[in-house]
């Protein structure tokens, strides 16, 4: 019997698309992007930064906001996170470090707001996955990720390589107190990439819209889960804050209208649990990533999507990878373009 293939299919890996491959790869890229370390001259940098600005677009932007969350709450720095392109027309007072997070290395948006910060006499930092990429040469240093190349319109290894890139930083600024959570997360990844998520894409699949839900860290991973939904399954997906649906988006709840909420132990726990009972009360399915074994909350939902019971920085890794493969089979079922979605580039390079 002949066996057909094409150059294009062993470049997948066996895989169907790019997109899963990269999924998979990402224990090894966060790994990889950890054991690379961080040099001397940016460590001093970061060290010295009183104040840090982030500048990113898209998925890479909500990497920033995770950042601020974790770097705000555990290490007590000021971060402001902003998006290039609002930052080039309403330059916020800037002081101390700006870093520029883009995968490409070629987003005119991102870049523009970095020139802005070199002209203000910021020192500036690019954190990137492409050695010799526009950034790399604006910016004063460079944080290079390792996540190798990413062919999937959709950002998968490169969010969790930037994710790598900015917990190293977080580290940093926390003296250390995170050595040996980061250099395990990798296994943590490697644990979900086989979650079967079919109930989950059962419902989004037949949604029109739906709503990603969580608080603090977990608010940009739920941001990030809703702009993957919607790029790559084109299933209108909105990521909120989860005190902030009672303000509005309650109005559009229905038994059709999905809602992800992300309630994992911790200070908000019990103010999720009961958001999430506001949002059962409105009909509205809940598909809900909790910690493996929490009963209670598999109780109360309609889907229990159980990520390992790890520290605060693992679980912001897994629910994210989680909520790539829900968007990922959401987008097969519905037989999207998933490595080349409609309208979209892989890298933007007009403002
Ligand atoms: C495009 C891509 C997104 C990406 C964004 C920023 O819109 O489709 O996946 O997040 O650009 O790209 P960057 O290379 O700057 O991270």
């Amino acid at each position: 019997e002949l066996i057909s293939w094409c150059v294009e299919d062993t470049r997948k890996g066996g895989f169907d698309h790019y997109m899963l491959k990269e999924i998979f790869e990402q224990p090894q890229s966060f790994y990889e992007t950890i054991r690379a370390g961080i040099d001397d001259n940016v460590r001093q940098m970061i060290m010295g930064a009183d104040e840090i600005t982030l500048v990113a677009c898209g998925t890479s932007y909500h990497t920033t906001l995770i950042f601020k969350y974790l770097a705000e709450s555990l290490c007590n720095i000021s971060v402001r996170a902003e998006m290039g392109s609002e930052f080039k027309y309403f330059v916020p007072p800037l002081r101390g470090l700006v870093i520029a997070v883009t995968q490409s290395g070629e987003t005119a948006d991102t870049i523009a707001a970095l020139k802005m910060a070199k002209a203000r006499n910021c020192s500036t930092l690019a954190i990137t996955n492409v050695q010799g990429s526009t950034v790399t040469r604006v910016a004063d240093s460079t944080l290079l990720m390792r996540a190798g190349p990413e062919i999937g319109v959709a950002a998968t290894k490169s969010y969790t390589a930037q994710l790598a890139a900015l917990m190293q930083i977080v580290n940093l600024r926390c003296e250390r107190a995170f050595d040996d959570v980061l250099s395990h997360a990798h296994l943590a990844i490697g644990d979900v990439l086989l979650y079967d998520v079919r109930d989950a894409v059962a419902l989004c699949s037949k949604a029109d819209h739906a709503f990603f839900v969580g608080r603090g860290a977990f608010y940009p991973v739920a941001m990030e889960g809703a702009l993957k939904m919607k790029e790559i399954s084109y299933v209108h997906a909105e990521g909120y804050a989860a005190g902030e649906l009672k303000h509005g988006p309650f109005a559009l709840l229905t038994p059709e209208t999905p809602v992800v909420a992300i309630c994992t132990p911790g200070p908000t726990y019990s103010v999720m649990a009961s958001n999430i009972k506001e949002m059962k009360a409105r009909r509205a399915p809940v598909i809900a990533l909790g910690v493996d074994g929490d009963k209670e909350l598999a109780e109360i939902v309609d889907i229990f999507i159980p990520i390992p019971n790890t520290h605060l920085l693992v679980q912001v890794l897994t629910a994210s990878v989680v909520l790539q493969l829900l968007a990922y089979h959401t987008a097969c079922v519905l037989q999207r373009d998933v490595d080349k979605p409609r309208n979209l580039a892989k890298s933007v390079t007009v403002e």
